[in-house]
């Protein structure tokens, strides 16, 4: 595949995992993937912790839901990836060295080109996952530079803006949103940094351990770096979006003739919590 060809096609799987049980979540995202009428794509973007389920009850059901980086989701998502030739990008608890990271895999044919564990751990998570340390990915694909963040990633506006510093063009977000703002807000992330974003979310509910209950907003979508919405999903069902975008829209950062958004930044002045 040539870099950053004229046109590619981005798929955002959306579904509604049952905690607890890995087998019969992949089995429905692959058939959601591989029953297209044509599953071919270039990026695959699936949900955080897409085959587990989130409202984990404890340190230990966390670590025996977990895998190693090369464990059964990468062959997976492997498997997926040379059926439809894309680079699949996947959220899972990953088995680290000290405990479990919310995690990510990007995976393209046989070859896992990167991990990310989420920076920002959302509420309840920080009980329960250990937390990310970086770097931000921006990953080298066949289709052009890729950036990764998870979910509760994005309310820090810097995470995007240092990806798309780095180069980023596509910005794969898995998520299992429930504030009701982020379909909205990514919109202005796309804009600001002049970026394609594509978030994956699940739907449905989940209620463990006699915790309050968490309701998944759904809504994934795919974003231009002008705020245009490609495809959003429905609130409630599990269902696939797919948008064909030209990356080398992503690549201009002018939202006037005479005004550019990564030239007329003025990082002298702002104040970003180093000093
Ligand atoms: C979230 O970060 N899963 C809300």
């Amino acid at each position: 595949m040539p870099t950053d060809p004229i046109e590619i096609t981005v798929t955002v799987v959306q579904n509604d995992p049952v905690f607890g049980d890995p087998e019969k979540n992949k089995a429905e995202v692959a058939q959601l993937i591989l029953g297209q009428a044509d599953p071919r794509a270039s990026l695959i973007v699936l949900p955080e912790l897409f085959a587990t389920g989130y409202q984990f009850d404890s340190r230990t059901e966390v670590w025996d839901l977990s895998e190693p980086e090369r464990g059964p989701t990468f062959s997976f998502l492997s498997d997926l990836s040379i059926k439809t030739g894309a680079v699949l990008v996947a959220g899972l608890p990953i088995r680290r060295n000290k405990g479990v990271s919310n995690g990510a895999l990007v995976v393209y044919g046989t070859t896992l080109l990167a991990s990310y564990d989420k920076i920002h751990l959302f509420d309840e998570e920080r009980d329960f996952f250990q937390e990310g340390t970086g770097p931000l990915p921006v990953i080298s694909t066949p289709f052009g530079p890729l950036g990764v963040m998870i979910c509760f990633d994005w309310l820090f506006p810097e995470v995007l803006r240092s990806m798309a510093l780095s180069g980023a063009l596509v910005v794969a977000h898995p998520s299992n949103w429930v504030l009701p703002f982020g379909p909205q807000g990514m919109i202005l992330r796309s804009v600001e940094n002049r970026v394609f974003t594509a978030t994956a979310n699940r739907v449905g509910r989940e209620e463990r351990g006699g915790r309050a209950p968490l309701t998944f907003i759904g809504q994934s979508q795919v974003l231009s770096p002008k705020g245009v919405l490609l495809g959003r999903a429905s609130e409630n069902l599990p269902e696939v979006i797919r948008a064909s975008i030209r990356l080398e829209e992503a690549r201009s950062k002018k939202v006037a003739s005479k005004s550019d958004l990564f030239e007329q930044r003025r990082p002298e002045l702002y104040r970003l919590g180093s000093d």
